[in-house]
């Protein structure tokens, strides 16, 4: 698609994100900037995206049926995943009856909602490493999985379940009923079924964003953005910094293994693909069709954020992975549980040299909810990281 239309008008060129949160939003922001026509779905009304999009709906993305019935009456000419929890085989009925073009591909967004998926492509058709593993439907065939080889430490996590939900670490036999209960309360859809991974002493782990965009000739060509390292708290991401430094031979290992699994998903547009290293060893975690949470580092980081980078790729656009300075982000909690919270200290968190702040306008706080992000750009990461901790630290959420 190298041409665009007219939003509102008969030649629009018509995007539909399924998901609006924060990431969405952005996403949304970048194609409103390029004149397309968007539509925001989420499961409830005024999520982030919605507030900047031209249309806003909100249905159960889950359901094939309200799902279907949606993009049938809005005909967008891309529909653009944003989560996980979607009804991914009713995209792929429709992809197929080419009624609509899934980005990057409904068969991608199939096979990472899902564990399962994605880790058995990777491993066993593709050949990447990664920890070892085994699937279980039982807390029998999850101790013997355990017993048969995976051993301890060992992490279970439902296989429909994202930011950690549900996921723990098995220090030893005490840990294995407690790790199952919790997984079984905390998956998306309660199928019982959970992946129990030998756990990986790594040094450090990364985002690697890969992009599969079009060339001039309208070839698609792999580009890579520097790896972005960061923390993740019980499986949540608080801090992201970029570039994290890497030998020669991890970061060819890791472009390796992050162009295979994306040139087997196909398609055009952004993946977050997550990886841990040590040493010069790499193993494949997960990967996101689509830009990843740690990436909101790239808003401070890069010529072209991550969200600007999908956007260009989906639209059959040219990109630009470059970094423009070192930078962070650092989450903003919620802090409380409450409708319509006030955010203090804004300008406070602002005079930190270097600082940005996305306040993403969620119309309900949880105490661990994402409400915001903190982004710094510094001569060098660890003044980032300080400064965007800093500022982070200084935004305050209360009840209003
Ligand atoms: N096998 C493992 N060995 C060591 N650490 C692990 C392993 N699996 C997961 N982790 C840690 O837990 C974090 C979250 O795991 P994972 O990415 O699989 O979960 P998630 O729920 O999909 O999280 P998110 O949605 O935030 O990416 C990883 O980033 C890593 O820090
Ligand atoms: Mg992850």
């Amino acid at each position: 698609m190298t041409t665009l239309g007219t939003p509102l008008s008969p030649s629009a060129t018509r995007v539909m994100l399924l998901g609006s949160g924060e990431l969405g939003k952005e996403v949304l922001i970048a194609l409103q900037r390029l004149g397309v026509e968007t539509i925001a779905v989420d499961r409830y009304d005024n999520a982030p995206g919605q507030q900047v999009a031209h249309h806003a709906r909100t249905i159960t993305m889950s359901d094939p049926d309200q799902l279907k019935a949606l993009i049938e009456a809005e005909k967008p000419q891309l529909v653009v995943p944003e989560i996980e929890a979607i009804a991914t085989p009713m995209l792929q009925q429709l992809e197929e009856a080419g009624v609509v073009r899934v980005i990057p591909t409904a068969r991608a967004a199939r096979l990472t909602m899902d564990r399962e998926g994605i880790r058995r492509l990777a491993a066993e058709t593709l050949g990447v490493p990664t920890s070892p593993y085994k699937f279980c439907d039982s807390l029998a065939e999850l101790q013997a999985a355990i017993d048969g080889g995976i051993g301890y430490p060992c992490i279970v996590k439902p296989v429909m379940s994202s930011s950690g939900k549900g996921q723990s670490k098995i220090d030893g036999p005490a840990d294995v009923q407690k790790a199952w209960d919790y997984a079984m309360a905390g998956g998306r859809v309660s199928h019982g079924r959970v992946i129990v991974e030998g756990f990986i002493d790594f040094d450090y782990e990364i985002t690697l964003l890969t992009v599969r965009a079009l060339d001039a000739g309208g070839v698609v060509q792999t580009h890579f953005c520097d790896p972005i390292g960061h923390v993740q708290v019980s499986g949540d991401y608080v801090e992201s910094w970029q570039p994290h430094p890497m030998s020669p031979v991890a970061l060819q290992k890791a472009q390796d293994i992050a162009r295979k699994v994306t040139a087997d998903l196909g398609g055009q547009g952004l993946f977050g693909v997550e990886l841990f290293v040590k040493g010069e060893q790499v193993w494949f975690s997960e990967v996101s069709p689509r830009p990843h949470d740690t990436g909101m580092v790239t808003m401070a980081t890069q010529w072209q954020n991550e969200f600007e980078l999908h956007a260009r790729a989906i639209l059959g656009l040219p990109v630009d992975t470059s970094l423009k300075s070192p930078g962070a982000s650092a989450v903003i909690y919620g802090g409380v549980d409450a409708k319509g919270i006030a955010f203090d200290g804004v300008a406070q968190a602002l005079a930190v040299p270097g600082v940005d702040v996305r306040l993403f306008g969620k119309p309900e706080s949880f105490v661990k909810r994402r409400m915001g992000v903190a982004l710094a750009h510094a001569a060098d990461v660890d003044t980032a990281r300080r400064n965007a901790k800093e500022a982070a630290s200084r935004v305050k959420p209360r009840q209003a």
